[in-house]
């Protein structure tokens, strides 16, 4: 679908001040490399295509975007933001549309800010509309040189004279362009300032010689134009995008008894009338039900958890699917491939891997049960182990239902247990159970009367003597 919208985001530059091996636009917030907030912005305006400017670390950035219907053009060497945005003007040369630039370094920005801009550059027949904000502290910034409502020009910090250093209404870098008027005046760029680049903001004073209007929107929450340059202030938008997301949820129905503390991930999903304690994390691909408990120090990835579930504290679980009013920890181990089928109870110290349980089976404490399909009503005494590797090969352990399993057994993969039997406490499992069955496969004691007390008398009187 080709709109009358087209977006180029910037995200060549290196990112030198984050001191970092990773590309600036690499650098995570609440989950998601920073270029993907840009990248979903401007497709929730509407903006098809969406082309990517890429140069430092091309490869790792396109990755990271791709599958977001986007299109990529390379900039080899970065030679300033106007430079940029002519590498893109090649791909959309036949575009007349409304061309929005964005940079991959700002990741706050909200759709509906762009889109009270684009209503303004509608309106107003505008060749430029740049997105700027109010600052106590404008230093680094361009500087907006108004004349009325237009805007006459930018001065970059380098460029700008004493008075105009003075100017706090800053370039927030995010602009409206008519797409002929600025592909035909990137061409006249000249790079006589101070940086020596091609500076993508002297369009707007070529806008002015041309007789054409100019505008500017002015941001009403100034963290929205935050551009990323280091990894305090990475810090500092991962601190606010929580905020945004924990708001987001608590108005939805989520409690949260210390929001600050709780890191959500921008993709995952918590259901109404579920109550998230202090330190939680929830991340990747995750989807809380309604009326869950989770408990302080709980981590979630990836992973799918019923209502009513109730994680308790410190547990982890990864890549695991919870049915519903189960209830897992404290301190339970959930690794991928877990899959309980509701009213299942996993315990203190209870790792799990590759499990499949049906419900209502459980394990209450240390206990690990890997590579396993568990049938329904199971229980599993405290420190049962599936024995499932031999350190070459993964086994397979089948429990069916309503096995009831003794405390410290063993269960040496493979090995199938039948439905409604008995493993006596202390079993080492090596062979399979038929149903109904009694398995114990501990040697029988031997009781030896008073040999204690004989070794103790020898002692003393070789003490003695
Ligand atoms: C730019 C603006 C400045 C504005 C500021 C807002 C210009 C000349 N100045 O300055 O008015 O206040 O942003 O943050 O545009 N990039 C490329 N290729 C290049 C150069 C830059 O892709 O050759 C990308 C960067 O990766 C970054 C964005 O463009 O995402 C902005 O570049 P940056 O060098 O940070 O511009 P500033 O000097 O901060
Ligand atoms: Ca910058």
């Amino acid at each position: 679908m080709e709109s009358n919208l087209a977006a180029v985001i910037l995200a060549a530059g290196k990112g030198t001040r984050m001191k970092s091996q990773t590309a600036k636009v690499l650098h995570e917030i609440a989950g998601q490399p920073m270029l993907s907030y840009p990248v979903q912005a401007a497709r929730q305006v509407g903006c098809d295509p969406v082309q990517v400017v890429v140069g430092h670390q091309a490869e790792e950035v396109m990755a990271a975007v791709t599958g977001k219907q986007v299109a990529f053009v390379e900039q080899t060497e970065q030679l300033g933001t106007g430079h940029a945005l002519l590498c893109a003007a090649e791909a959309l040369h036949d575009f007349s549309g409304t061309l929005l630039l964005l940079c991959g370094d700002v990741p706050l920005l909200r759709a509906e800010t762009l889109q009270r801009m684009l209503d303004v550059h509608q309106h107003e027949q505008a060749a430029v509309t740049v997105l700027t904000a109010q600052l106590d502290n404008p230093s680094g910034y361009g500087r907006i040189v108004r004349s009325g409502d237009a805007v006459a020009c930018i001065v970059e910090e380098k460029d700008a004279t004493a008075e105009q250093k003075r100017i706090r209404e800053i370039n927030t870098g995010t602009y409206l362009f008519d797409a002929q008027f600025v592909f035909s005046a990137l061409k006249n760029l000249k790079t006589d300032n101070a940086q020596g680049e091609y500076y993508l903001t002297d369009v707007i004073a070529t806008a002015v010689t041309d007789g054409l209007p100019t505008r500017a929107v002015v941001l009403d929450a100034i963290e929205e134009g935050m551009g990323i340059n280091d990894l305090q202030q990475l810090a500092e938008a991962s601190r606010l995008m929580r905020q945004r997301i924990n708001g987001a949820l608590m108005r939805s129905g989520v409690t949260m008894i210390d929001p600050e503390t709780v890191y959500i991930d921008a993709t995952v999903q918590v259901e109404p009338g579920t109550l998230v304690h202090p330190n939680v994390m929830l991340r990747g691909a995750t989807h809380i039900g309604a009326d869950c408990i989770v408990e302080m120090g709980v981590m979630v990835d990836d992973s799918t958890v019923a209502a009513a579930v109730h994680l308790k504290a410190g547990s982890v679980i990864e890549g695991s699917s919870i049915g519903a009013n189960s209830k897992i920890g404290p301190m339970a181990h959930l690794r991928p491939g877990t899959q309980l089928a509701g009213d299942n109870k996993l315990g203190n110290f209870v790792e799990t891997k590759k499990a499949v349980f049906g419900e209502g089976s459980q394990a209450s404490h240390l206990t690990y049960i890997g590579d396993a399909e568990v049938g329904r009503g199971v229980n599993f005494g405290c420190g049962t182990i599936t024995c499932n590797y031999d350190g070459v090969n993964k086994y397979k352990t089948i429990i069916e239902d309503d096995v009831f399993v003794g405390s410290d057994t063993q269960f040496v993969a493979p090995v199938h247990v039948g439905r409604n039997s008995l493993i006596a406490a202390g079993s080492t499992i090596t062979k399979d159970v038929p149903p109904d069955a009694l398995a114990l496969s501990r040697s029988e004691q031997k009781v030896i009367p008073g040999w204690r007390l004989r070794k103790q008398k020898k002692a003393k009187a070789n003490k003695e003597g």
